[in-house]
């Protein structure tokens, strides 16, 4: 598998999951578990996306172990946030170490993929995504 196709899946399966999330607050009418829900969905579905996108852009990263470290850590710091921040808002004080590691994990994960962007890509042909339709 690609690097930017398991990005763009795992990006999915979070926003059908954050969807779904968002569906049962507006029904409920509980909006507590908003920052949660809002970290889900901006780090589980656009981050992850604006990866692929990256990913896609750059083949050479395409198979580095470097990128799918990258994107494992960021999913699994990404779920450590969400459970931690929900934690945290339905009242359970547990919920802010946890959240406390997932928001540690993220912005450890962002300055490896700082360093791929910076590092790797800036010797690396960028595609350009044609804007014209195939002749
Ligand atoms: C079926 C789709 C979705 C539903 C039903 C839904 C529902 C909700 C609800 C009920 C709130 C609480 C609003 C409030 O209390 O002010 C909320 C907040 C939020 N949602 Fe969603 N959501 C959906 C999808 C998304 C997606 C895809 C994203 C991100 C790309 C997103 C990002 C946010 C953010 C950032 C907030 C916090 C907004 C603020 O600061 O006031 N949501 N959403
Ligand atoms: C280490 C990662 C992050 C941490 C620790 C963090 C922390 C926080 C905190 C403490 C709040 C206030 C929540 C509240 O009102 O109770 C917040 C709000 C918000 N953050 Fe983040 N954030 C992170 C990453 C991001 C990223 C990457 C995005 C966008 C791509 C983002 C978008 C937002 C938005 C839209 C709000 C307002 C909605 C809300 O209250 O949940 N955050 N964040």
């Amino acid at each position: 598998m690609k690097a930017s196709s398991l990005s763009f899946q795992a990006a999915v399966v979070f926003v059908v999951i954050g969807m779904v999330w968002g569906i049962v607050m507006a029904i409920s009418e509980d909006h507590s578990a908003m920052p949660a829900h809002a970290h889900l969905n901006l780090l589980g579905w656009v981050s992850l996306f604006l990866f692929g996108i990256f990913y896609r852009l750059h083949p050479s990263l395409e198979g580095a172990k470097s990128a799918f470290v990258q994107i494992w850590v960021w999913i699994v710091g990404t779920a450590v946030l969400t459970v931690g921040v929900g934690l945290v808002h339905s009242g359970h004080a547990i919920g802010d170490p946890i959240a406390a590691i997932g928001s540690l994990i993220v912005l450890v994960d962002m300055l490896l993929f700082g360093w791929l962007v910076f590092r790797r890509a800036s010797a690396d042909p960028v595609i350009q995504p044609s804007i014209l339709p195939a002749e």
